[in-house]
């Protein structure tokens, strides 16, 4: 079912994956998420905030579902897997609970959230945030990308009705319980020789925007001492971030920067800088952001707080996504990884994980890679979780 996706949004060059929210990518698995529920005759719903429900039974507050799934978008130039295999994996899944000839006693449904990298507008889970209400629509509806586009004019563009964005308590009501599969952002279940393992908890989060200003002037004719170049204090961040991740014990990334006006043969006037920085304790990664926030205009532009998911559903879902690989429960890993689980946890919706071994843990990357063995042992794996969990 990946290989239908393998040519959406590809870079020929690279190999990776271009699959912003709302782009022409991100339509087109938008359709094919569409047609694989029409093949299925699930019952399609977007909801106000453009994330996707498929639907197999009819749920309601009194009767809510089990649901899996993931996203479809990508981050720039990131892999096959990160998304996507939770969403097929959801299919497929599905699949083998009728191939079994389940009958379940509650609706199940598959979903595909909306801009869940936040690769395009900068704020990740963007389509579960707004549907629990912890993204105010005012504040999505100005987010800007890189073209100067606002998400709303983005959603007009595509069709979408910018003023239904907000909290859906109507759409949130009829999920009892989520479950979504992931490709293993680290190296986790390689060290613990295992297929599938599922999620203890996830790191707390965020992403801040540094913006040094200076003065643009020539690059050939300024003295050393008269210029005002931004790009010196940038560089400061950038080596500061580091040493402070080390000191605190956490990780911290400039994976994004932009500098203005961008000619090789002028000083520049505004360097920005997107800092993303995460730990297991809030308390170093808001120390880290403060040592560093300095002189410079910092902005904080998204926070997650830590998510220990639900301790008896992670446990079940060990006991059983384990009980066909060793008979013994699938191991439980952290992840430093943001994910919609998180924020439907966070909201109050029981939520849980299942990751699936990555042979060399990079992900975010081209070469993000999961064995076909393990894609499927996951398969079976939530199959068992979502039959459990529909009894
Ligand atoms: C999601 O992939 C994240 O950046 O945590
Ligand atoms: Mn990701
Ligand atoms: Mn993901």
């Amino acid at each position: 079912m990946l290989e239908p996706l393998a040519h959406i949004g590809r870079d020929p060059g690279t190999g990776g994956y271009l699959r912003d929210a709302w782009s022409p990518a991100d339509l087109e698995l938008r359709e094919w998420f569409a047609g694989e529920a029409a093949r299925r005759g699930l019952a399609l719903r977007e909801d106000r905030n453009g994330n996707l429900w498929a639907w197999w039974g009819d749920p309601s507050p009194a009767r809510p579902g089990v649901v899996t799934g993931s996203h479809l978008d990508s981050v720039r130039q990131g892999g096959a897997y990160d998304g996507p295999l939770g969403v097929v994996s959801a299919f497929a899944a599905l699949d083998v609970l009728r191939e079994r000839g389940v009958e379940p006693s509650a609706p199940v449904g598959v979903a595909c959230f909306t801009d869940e990298e936040g690769a395009r507008f900068g704020v990740p889970c963007v389509g579960s945030r707004l549907l629990t209400g912890v993204l105010a629509p005012e504040r999505a509806l100005g987010l800007t990308d890189d073209e100067g586009d606002t998400l709303a004019d983005v959603l007009r563009k595509a069709g979408r009705d910018p003023d239904a964005l907000g909290r859906d308590d109507e759409t949130l009501r009829a999920v009892g319980v989520f479950v979504e599969l992931h490709v293993e952002q680290g190296r986790g279940l390689v060290a613990e020789g295992r297929p599938v393992g599922v999620a203890g908890a996830i790191w707390p989060h965020g992403r801040w925007r540094f913006d040094f200003r200076g003065r643009a002037d020539h690059a050939g004719t300024t003295r050393l001492a008269d210029r005002d170049d931004p790009m010196l204090p940038f560089a400061r961040l950038v080596l500061a971030a580091r040493e402070e991740a080390e000191r605190l014990g956490v990780v911290a990334t400039v994976g994004k920067v932009r500098v203005s006006p961008g000619n090789a043969n002028a000083i520049p006037g505004l360097v920005s800088a997107w800092l993303d920085a995460r730990g297991p304790e809030e308390r170093a990664v808001r120390e880290l952001v403060a040592a560093l926030a300095g002189a410079a205009a910092v902005q904080e532009e998204s926070w997650t707080p830590e998510v220990r998911f639900d301790a008896a559903l992670r446990d079940r879902l060990a006991r059983v996504a384990g009980g066909q690989d060793r008979g013994e429960p699938a191991p439980i890993l952290p992840t430093g990884a943001g994910h919609d689980a998180g924020i439907l946890a966070a909201a109050g919706v029981p939520s849980a994980m299942l990751f699936v071994r990555n042979p060399t843990g990079v992900s975010h990357s081209p070469q993000e890679h999961a064995e076909r063995a393990d894609c499927e042992a996951g398969v079976v794996a939530l199959a068992d979780v979502l039959e459990d969990l529909c009894r």
